[in-house]
């Protein structure tokens, strides 16, 4: 397996996690290079559950390399809690490895997120509320504190004094919250960095020297296509770029390094959090894929919003990230609902038809999706271990959501687990 990358073909939680699970098998190296713990990866193996938020998803194999890029925003309070209950179950974080540029996420940053949703009243963006916006704003204005700055005592308390100097007064002037107790922060952040210290190395080298050594390396992306800053639902998107081309920068490797990029959905649509959706499905067809998804949020625990799968968005996905091949999950959560529908264009208010997904949201609220039914299928498929063995109804729709998208569907989930991903 050459140098890979998996991105979220949707609006996130397309899956990513199962699939890296997967492909990590035969991976030496595993690299995340964007958002924070705003992700939750779910995989299964062995019977167990586990719900990754900052980890790479090929922790679970003792020998992989598990790498966190430069692009990444860290909670270290969040990172250690997450390597503490994985050493609890058994899991070793050995081959954990940080990069120094990964900026840190602190305690203001997640009091900005929450404050700034509350001005934005029904307008808010709907975050995971967990600093990210606020970090990556800081890192951007080139105040941010950074993981390398954990080992140096003396830069960790003069970046940290005039970073928090500057939060707390936004803090308490435009939103009337309480400071932040500067010194307490230095205590904690600098524990945090006396446990952090023995992981941090340079990802970009590492990766680099994977790449050269021929080694299998995996590209994990968290959040979704939809969900990117630049080519997302702008402002309804996250503040990173989880498409392909974010890898890139987010691990300090060229785009020559990579030479294929999979794209992760879902057979029908979610979303958690607000911001347009043209195929969301309300009513009771909603509420029945939602509970037979179990379509809840792996990070928050919020109802995810649900509707049939859109073709004009798997393109759009398609394009920006150059996707060689795509990963279809939740096959198995259609069986049983009767006809399926697929969204194949949109149709704007002056009769126009678009097969490409517009760049405003005021064009995008102009349009309505246009549908092709499609036979549903019965059965669980949860018990399928080939694709050969999918009811001819699901192999058809598959067929045609593989033509609509213009990408070789290579694998399809019909389960959680490992062995519930059929190879195409
Ligand atoms: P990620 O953020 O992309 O890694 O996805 P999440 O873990 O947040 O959400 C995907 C959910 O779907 C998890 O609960 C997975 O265990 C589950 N899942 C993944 N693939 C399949 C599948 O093919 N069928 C079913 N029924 N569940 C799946
Ligand atoms: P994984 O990696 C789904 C969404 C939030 C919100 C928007 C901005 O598990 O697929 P943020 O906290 O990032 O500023 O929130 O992005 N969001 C996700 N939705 N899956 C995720 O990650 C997400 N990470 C962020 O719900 O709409
Ligand atoms: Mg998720």
């Amino acid at each position: 397996m050459p140098a890979t990358v998996v991105v979220g073909a949707q609006w996130g939680d397309e899956g990513k996690g199962k699939v890296i699970d997967i492909l990590a098998s035969r991976a030496d190296v595993v690299v995340r290079s964007q958002g924070g713990n705003n992700a939750g990866h779910t995989v299964e193996s062995g019977g167990e559950v586990y719900k990754l938020h900052l980890i790479p998803s090929g922790i679970l194999y003792p020998e992989t390399l598990c790498l966190i890029g430069c692009g990444t925003v860290i909670d270290p309070k969040v990172l250690l809690e997450e390597i503490d209950g994985l050493r609890a179950r058994g899991v070793t974080c050995e081959n954990l490895r940080i990069d120094p540029r990964a900026q840190l996420i602190m305690p203001w940053h997640i009091t900005l997120d929450a404050m700034k949703e509350r001005s934005l009243g029904s307008g808010k963006i709907g975050t995971t509320g967990r600093g990210i916006g606020p970090c990556y704003m800081e890192k951007a204005e080139r105040t941010g504190l950074r993981m390398g700055d954990l080992s140096r005592p003396d830069v960790l308390e003069k970046k940290l004094r005039s970073a928090g100097e500057a939060k707390n007064e936004m803090i308490t002037r435009l939103y009337g919250q309480p400071p932040f107790d500067l010194d307490a922060v230095l205590e904690e952040y600098t524990e945090y960095g006396r446990r952090l210290a023995p992981m941090i190395a340079d990802v970009s080298v590492l990766a680099w020297k994977a790449v050269q050594a021929k080694q299998d390396v995996l590209f994990e992306g968290a959040q979704g296509t939809l969900l990117d800053l630049d080519v997302g639902t702008y402002p309804y998107v996250t503040s990173s770029h989880p498409i392909a081309g974010g890898v890139c920068t987010g691990t300090g490797i060229g785009p020559t390094c990579i030479e294929k990029v999979i794209g992760v959905a879902k057979a029908y649509t979610t979303r958690v959090g607000e911001g347009p959706f043209p195929t969301e499905l309300d009513g009771e067809m909603g509420d029945l894929l939602r509970d037979r998804g179990h379509e809840f949020g792996t990070t928050t625990g919020r109802p995810r919003r649900v509707g049939w799968f859109d073709a004009v968005i798997l393109r759009h996905a398609v394009r920006v990230n150059g996707l060689t091949g795509l990963a279809v999950n939740k096959l198995d959560t259609l069986s049983g609902l009767g006809t399926l529908r697929v969204c194949t264009a949109y149709r704007r208010s002056d009769g126009a038809l678009l097969e490409d997904f517009p760049a405003s949201l005021e064009e995008l609220a102009e349009c309505e999706p246009v549908y092709e039914d499609l036979p549903g299928f019965e059965g669980d498929l949860s018990a399928c271990r080939s694709a050969g063995e999918l009811p001819a109804a699901a192999k058809a729709y598959i067929e045609r959501i593989e033509a609509l998208c213009g990408a070789p569907i290579v694998m399809v989930g019909v389960g959680p687990a490992r062995s519930q991903s059929l190879e195409r």
